[in-house]
């Protein structure tokens, strides 16, 4: 696909116009406090970028997975206040995404403000892209942006369902992600890597199938590794794993081996007998882990493994952390393959390209 088949924020007239814009404003949260900026202070400057132009910026997003009505644990609000302090502008808030609360605070925006609606997953509507909702939505703009590249997989009505109510358009943090996956997938400097990892097979099959035939190593860590490496007969304890997609891995592994690429599968563990920040653990080989014990990172030979495989890369695609990143110690293997990653890139050796809300915090951190 060439650039030129977007219609991107840049065609778009937006002056004195409701500009409907879908970022991903699911950010991770401690106690009501976000813990990573990142995404905020990406998505600020393509809002503030519509509102400096004449247009009223009124931003939609989900926020975790309530389970489709309101659930104050899920609002967005202490979200949009930390966007509007990043941005250094009052950003008014409506207390639904749809109806009246909506149509008041939009009704109210002059040219260049900016609003946030509440959680769209508060609706049903959203995940099963509900075209009478996704009409619901349309009614508070006049045009679309799409900038939520994270959620761009998911057909969703605010994602995809928009796009049929709304004259639309691919917002600049959109692009740009296209556009580095592109240098990345397209035309990339070979050898070629990816780490894929986060908690399970299932979720990740299309992405796995997709990569075999596209990079020259495919290194699996995470959750996702464990039912790799049962589907070979290996043990893995108490280990998160998903048994039922035993034959998916092994499809995954013959489909490499057809199309020349190397999976590389962790060659020890961090297991640990509690899944609780400090819990007393243990490295062993990966054949060697206890019936009651679980696999909560890779291990230092892993780590070193993959080091000597990435220094041999020229590009990297990284999605998915490599262990309980989100629990001390956990994090280890995750942040010790991201420190080669980053000193790699940064001396020129290495294209990197990461994604991922779990990623992102992983790679900061
Ligand atoms: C993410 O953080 O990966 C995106 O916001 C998608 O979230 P979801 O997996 O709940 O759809």
């Amino acid at each position: 696909m060439t650039q030129t088949a977007f219609r991107t924020l840049d065609h778009a007239d937006v002056t004195g116009k409701r500009v409907l814009v879908r970022v991903d404003l699911n950010v991770p949260t401690d106690n009501g406090r976000v813990t990573d900026l990142t995404r905020i202070e990406r998505i600020a400057p393509a809002v503030t970028e519509i509102a400096d132009k004449g247009g009223k910026a009124i931003v939609l997003s989900h926020f975790g997975r309530p389970k489709g009505g309101p659930d104050a644990e899920f609002s967005l609000k202490p979200v949009a206040d930390e966007m509007a302090r990043i941005a250094g502008v009052p950003m008014a808030f409506a207390s639904d995404c749809i109806g009246a609360p909506a149509t008041t605070i939009v009704a109210a925006m002059k040219n260049g403000d900016i609003a946030v609606l509440e959680n769209l997953r508060f609706h049903k509507g959203e995940e099963k892209n509900d075209p009478a909702f996704a009409a619901e939505l349309a009614k508070q703009g006049d045009l679309f942006v799409g900038d939520a590249f994270s959620c761009a997989h998911r057909a969703h009505a605010s994602t995809e369902g928009l796009t049929h109510h709304l004259p639309s358009y691919a917002g600049p943090l959109l692009m740009e992600e296209i556009n580095a996956l592109r240098t990345a997938l397209e035309k990339p400097q070979r050898p070629t890597a990816a780490v894929v990892g986060g908690a399970k097979v299932s979720t990740k099959i299309p992405v796995l199938m997709n990569l075999v035939s596209k990079v020259d190593k495919l290194i699996i860590g995470g959750g996702m590794a464990n039912t790799f490496l049962q589907s070979m007969g290996i043990m893995v304890g108490q280990s998160l794993a998903e048994p039922e997609f035993h034959s998916t891995a092994r499809e995954i592994m013959a489909e490499a081996k057809q199309k020349g690429c190397e999976i590389v599968l962790p060659v020890d563990a961090v297991i640990a007998r509690e899944f609780k920040e400090g819990a007393a653990n243990e490295v062993v080989g990966i054949h060697k882990v206890p019936i009651d014990a679980m696999i909560l990172d890779v291990g230092p030979e892993s780590v070193k493994h993959v080091a000597k495989v990435l220094a041999g890369c020229k590009t990297l695609l990284w999605n998915g952390p490599m262990g309980a990143f989100e629990i001390s110690p956990f994090g280890e293997g995750t942040f010790a393959l991201a420190r080669q990653a980053a000193e790699l890139t940064k001396a020129g050796k290495l294209v990197s390209v990461a994604g991922g809300g779990d990623t992102v915090a992983a790679l900061n951190a």
